[in-house]
């Protein structure tokens, strides 16, 4: 592999934060892992301390948003062995992501190696306990400086850890989107595009007004059918079957969906992947049988979603006591924290 190149700080500064008051991604962790792309190709990669950037006004991200990212996280179990959940499947997104951004891809060496080195480092960062992980950025940004308006030559691959608890922090209702959309047909939808997010902001601050938490995104064509739940995908469960979109060009391929559609199959919950109707859901609400809807994503979890609204019609969840929700929160959390067996070899051990 490169040289890593390894400055520690001379001073943690981890006695200054208060772990039991965390509010999302605020935090961030004494080092970063930083690598550059210039002369064609990955430059030797750097640990280093957490500390600003110096970039070039003109620098492509500022203009063009041609950024990507990832969210991970690591998890410490009773004995303090340290865990990465799916990292490959990060890996491996970060690149089609990239991809179809015109960025180079990542090497799967530098990535693991910057990382296990990094999380290493950072060990103390990691907290034990239930809902206690460390939340992990890997994020890619062109920085070469010139706007015209053509992919950069130059890049900074940089990974961020901030410790983490809970993303969600009140109840959760949405609004089914009727205008707006989040992505398209032969868009970016599907890529961890940094501007995928900045676009749901404006919408979102409107449901906000409304008293709406989030949106839950609709196909941009018709509005007819359900795809993914702010920076969610979304589960439906009717009766006791589960359902949730197929992922396609405009949504991300959830590596939370992925494992609850594993999840419900061990379980012998029933569970399809197929298009879901806006009518079929109001239907549903209306005759009893829609029993929960949850969103699933990295830095969320699962999120149960308490209520939503579409033009006129407006919709409470009932009140379960035995939710798949919770279900699959717990079920997911123990394999995790290596509470459980991991059949399917999720978990990845961080050990020098
Ligand atoms: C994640 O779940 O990790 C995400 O990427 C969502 C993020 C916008 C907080």
């Amino acid at each position: 592999m490169s040289k890593l190149n390894i400055v520690p700080v001379n001073q943690s500064k981890i006695d200054t934060v208060n772990f039991n008051d965390l509010p999302f991604g605020t935090v961030f962790s004494d080092h970063m892992f930083s690598c550059d792309f210039k002369d064609g190709k990955w430059q030797n990669p750097t640990i280093s301390k957490y500390e600003p950037l110096t970039l070039d006004p003109s620098a492509r991200v500022f203009h063009y948003g041609q950024a990507v990212f990832e969210g991970m996280k690591a998890f410490k179990d009773e004995n303090d062995a340290i865990f990465l959940f799916r990292p490959e499947d990060n890996f491996e997104r970060i690149n089609k992501s990239a991809h179809r951004l015109a960025m180079p891809e990542f090497p799967k060496e530098f990535f693991f190696e910057g990382l296990e080195e990094l999380l290493l480092l950072e060990k103390e960062w990691i907290k034990k306990g239930a809902g206690n992980s460390l939340y992990i950025r890997p994020f890619v940004i062109a920085t070469q400086g010139a706007i015209s308006a053509s992919p950069s030559e130059e890049y900074k691959f940089m990974i961020i850890c901030s410790p983490a608890r809970s993303y969600y922090a009140g109840e959760v209702r949405v609004i089914i989107a009727e205008d707006y959309s989040r992505s398209a047909d032969g868009g970016v939808g599907f890529a961890k595009a940094a501007g995928n997010y900045a676009a749901q902001f404006y919408p979102t601050s409107l449901a906000h007004k409304e008293g709406y938490q989030q949106i839950i995104w609709t196909d941009a064509k018709s509005h007819e059918y359900l795809e993914e739940a702010g920076t969610m995908n979304v589960f439906f469960r009717i009766n006791d079957k589960l359902v949730t979109a197929p992922t396609n060009d405009r949504i991300l391929d959830g590596i939370t969906r992925k494992c609850l559609i594993q999840l419900a199959k061990d379980n012998n919950i029933d569970v399809e992947v197929r298009r879901v109707s806006v009518a079929e859901i109001k239907e549903a609400a209306k005759n009893g049988s829609l029993k929960e809807i949850f969103g699933s994503g990295t830095a969320a979890v699962i999120n149960p979603i308490l209520g939503f609204k579409h033009s006129d019609f407006k919709h409470e969840l009932p009140v379960m006591k035995d939710s798949y929700a919770t279900f699959f929160k717990k079920t997911l959390n123990d394999i995790q924290y290596n509470i459980t067996e991991d059949k399917h070899n999720w978990r990845h051990k961080v050990s020098k």
